[in-house]
């Protein structure tokens, strides 16, 4: 395996008990100082994962190591070079910023003098030095979760996990915490581990991806590497009298003669009944499309070229598209985060 890799992940399997297979042969590596995500639905399996690397979860079977340690034989050692930041938020409301941090160092059972310096230090690193003495109960969701990310940081741990570190926040706040997340690799090496369901999050934040659906890994690499393995542009189609959204034999044999043309790759219906082609070079193939298809005697409505986003990679290798609210787990798991904040 890799020397630079930091997390180690070799057919990975947890079930639960009552048979639930949540995580079915998970294998990647993560390389010291990037940031890792791994994206999937509600359910995919992601929290399980991110349990059995930071040792409070025994896998059923396979390994995980972290720092070149096996986190089911070493979990001790595992811990002390790890943080981990929940997908519920867990700070005391009932005390001030400052008390939540200290109370995490002494935890560590750091020192008097190092949980002064160090709670500073963490504090700056997510911008709430000017906050540090109000209490927990006057801060927004943003500031809340910043803090659970202070508290992750107190021990500085090589690497960080984080659990849907974004979940149910604003577009802007959300945009602030990637740029901390950001800086926790730039300024200060860390390794960030962190699962996502939003895809743009994912695209935009993080180094390499994994994405994860029904316990399995279905892909893995840069954004970039991810899109591009799709095979191609995408052409989206719309036809008069030939509409995606049905199973005709006359939308089959439309289908067939679309992917017989030169340059395409594959063709399936989208959700709203247009046609999805993956094409190699779509400047070239898009005029094709359009030619031959009214040379056929119909009449092309629309015709719109794209590069392919993270949606079109999930949509790729699942054979569905992810929506953001699906399941409705995160609902729950916000009302159960603010029970227990108010408790
Ligand atoms: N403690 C548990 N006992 C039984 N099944 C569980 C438990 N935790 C999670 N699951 C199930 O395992 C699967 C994966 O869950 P989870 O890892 O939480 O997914 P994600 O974090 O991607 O939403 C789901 O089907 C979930 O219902
Ligand atoms: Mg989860």
């Amino acid at each position: 395996m890799n020397e630079e890799a930091i997390i180690q992940v070799k057919d990975l399997v947890k079930v639960y008990r009552g048979g639930v297979k949540a995580v079915d042969k998970v294998s990647f590596d993560v390389k010291k100082g990037e940031i890792f995500g791994f994206l999937g639905p509600n359910g995919a399996g992601k929290t399980t994962t991110i349990l059995m690397l930071i040792t409070l979860l025994r896998p059923t079977s396979g390994r995980a190591m972290v720092c070149g340690l096996d986190a089911a034989a070493k979990p001790d050692d595992v811990r002390v070079r790890i943080g981990y930041v929940s997908q519920d938020i867990a700070v005391d409301e009932t005390l001030t910023g400052r008390q939540n941090l200290s109370l995490q160092g002494r935890f560590y059972h750091l020192d008097r003098e190092t949980i002064a310096k160090r709670t500073q230090e963490v504090l700056e690193m997510v911008d709430l030095t000017d906050r540090a003495e109000s209490l927990v109960s006057t801060y927004s969701g943003g500031m809340r979760k910043r803090l659970d990310i202070a508290e992750g940081l107190i021990h500085r741990p090589s690497v960080l996990f984080l659990d849907e570190p974004t979940l149910g926040l604003d577009i802007q706040t959300r945009r602030r915490i990637w740029e901390y997340i950001r800086g926790l690799r730039d300024r200060d090496g860390v390794t960030v581990f962190m699962t996502t369901h939003y895809m743009d999050e994912a695209d935009q934040l993080c180094d390499r991806i994994g994405i994860i659906d029904h316990g399995e890994i279905v892909a893995i690499g840069t954004p970039a590497e991810l899109k591009t393995s799709i095979g191609g542009d995408l052409l989206l189609l719309v036809v008069e009298g030939r509409p995606a959204d049905e199973a005709t034999p006359q939308a089959e044999e439309f289908a067939a003669f679309l992917r017989g043309l030169p340059g395409v790759n594959k063709v399936s219906p989208t959700a709203d009944g247009r046609w999805l082609l993956v094409v190699a070079g779509g400047e070239v193939t898009a005029p094709r499309v359009l030619a031959s298809v009214t040379e056929k005697g119909l009449t092309v409505q629309s015709l719109e070229m794209k590069r392919p986003t993270l949606d079109d990679v999930f949509l790729h290798y699942t054979g569905r598209a992810l929506r953001q609210d699906e399941g409705g787990g995160d609902f729950q798991r916000q009302r159960m985060g603010l029970r227990r904040a108010r408790a």
